[in-house]
């Protein structure tokens, strides 16, 4: 008789639901592709509107409000975390696979913070524990990383890998539109996490550059030691300012070897500038730059979130698990080995371009005080303009492009400069893509 691969669900939201169709609509393209029927038998829920929804979609499906009911169950053998947050989820996983169910899972949070001992438990259980869908969404960024390009040496990954904030500087500069406008529109989309602050403060883009970084370059690394800033400190004006400068403001994540052999790792909005492929990713658009000694460079983009996009990779990794199964050979592709603890870049040694805005006092001498003390820290001047502020009488602003210069020593002039009669507000910075 033909074998059935069965699923049990735990979490029906947005992605969870959006598995529920995926699995039901498409049945007989994911049999056909997988060489097997692949069925949804059971799926758990506190929200009983949510298992409606599920029922909606299919009726077959054991509905249960206790999501650690489904790694008992004995017709389940791929058991799918879509509850998110990391205490619940990580008891879920770990009681998954110590059953000996296999798990895939969406959740980057869950796997930055404690994705070693997870897959160090899942391979003392002889049990694959798949996250394509924890990375960028529909992307399929982590099997590129550790299947198509597994033999080659990484120099760079760099991307835009969240979705929300990514929508949200489109809308402020395309539209026009506010910061809260866009965010509540994200949200409405099913583009935002649960706590959009790990959206718009960089957070969720750390859980996954936590993850590309232990793929591409083995280290380990949790999300807490990854420079991260926001993109809730852009201000339309710097919008403004970039476009006329020839850039656009993107959410950026970066992940590279430098010369000095550390890992510069960081998480924050950048100067693009249009000749980029990464200027013309937009809306909730992700995008993923890979730069390998052998294989040179690679750009792949896609939806990195909303529901169907990030069904579709959870279901990627059920049908990838059930040809495991069939061929009776778990554990074929596996999280590639963490050499370790590496040394990770301190930002005051990052050399960078830098866009940066000052409010002065709109009087005489002030221009030239400020370049001369840029200029004696070794900072060099590529761009300027400067604007009389409407509105707020004898202050005018300030925007300049630096040549490249040391992170520390240019927030070290700033710092002074900011100390001055010369600025009346804080002096902004905002890194330029390298
Ligand atoms: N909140 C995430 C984003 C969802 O906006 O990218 C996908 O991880």
């Amino acid at each position: 008789m033909e074998r059935e691969i069965r699923v049990g669900l735990c979490g029906c939201g947005v992605i969870g639901e959006g598995l529920v169709k995926a699995l039901h609509e498409h049945a007989d393209i994911i049999r056909a592709r997988t060489g097997a029927p692949i069925r949804l038998t059971a799926a758990a829920d506190k929200d009983p509107a949510r298992l409606d929804l599920v029922r909606s979609h299919d009726t077959s499906v054991a509905l249960l409000d206790d999501a650690f009911e489904i790694p008992k169950r004995d017709d389940v053998d791929i058991v799918v975390e879509l509850i998110g947050g990391v205490e619940v989820a990580d008891r879920l996983v770990r009681e998954a696979l110590q059953a000996k169910k296999h798990v895939v899972t969406a959740n980057k949070a869950l796997l930055a913070e404690r994705g070693a001992s997870l897959f160090a438990l899942a391979e003392t259980n002889g049990c694959d524990l798949y996250f394509e869908a924890a990375v960028a969404g529909a992307i399929p960024v982590i099997r590129v990383i550790r299947e198509s390009l597994a033999s080659d040496r990484f120099l760079s990954v760099r991307g835009i890998i969240n979705g929300t904030s990514n929508y949200i500087l489109s809308s402020m500069a395309n539209e026009g539109a506010a910061f809260e406008e866009a965010l509540k529109a994200a949200q409405e989309a099913g583009f935002a996490e649960a706590d959009p602050t790990l959206d718009i403060t960089g957070g969720d883009a750390g859980h996954k550059l936590a993850l590309i970084a232990g793929l591409a370059f083995g280290a380990h690394v949790l999300p807490s030691q990854i420079p991260t800033e926001g993109i809730d400190q852009v201000d339309p004006r710097d919008i403004q300012y970039a476009r006329n400068f020839g850039y656009v403001i993107r959410p950026l994540a970066v992940a590279q070897r430098v010369d000095s052999g550390a890992l510069d790792l960081r998480v924050h909005p950048a100067l693009v500038p249009q000749s980029d492929p990464l200027a013309h990713v937009d809306g909730a658009l992700n995008a993923v730059a890979i730069q390998g000694e052998m294989v040179g460079p690679s750009f792949l983009s896609g939806l990195g979130a909303g529901a169907a996009p990030t069904a579709t990779s959870v279901a990627g990794d059920i049908v990838d698990i059930a040809r495991n199964l069939l061929a009776g050979a778990p554990m074929r592709t596996w999280y590639l080995p963490v050499e370790g603890e590496q040394r990770i870049q301190p930002l005051a040694d990052l050399s960078s371009r830098y866009y940066l805005r000052f409010s002065v006092r709109d009087e005489s001498g002030v221009l030239a005080s400020l370049s001369g003390k840029l200029g004696n820290a070794g900072i060099s001047i590529e761009k300027m303009v400067q604007d009389v502020e409407s509105g707020a009488e004898g202050t005018a602003t300030i925007a300049i492009l630096t040549h490249r210069a040391r992170e520390g020593d240019l927030r070290a002039s700033l710092a002074a400069i900011d100390e001055t009669h010369l600025t009346t507000a804080p002096t902004h910075l905002i890194r330029i893509v390298q």
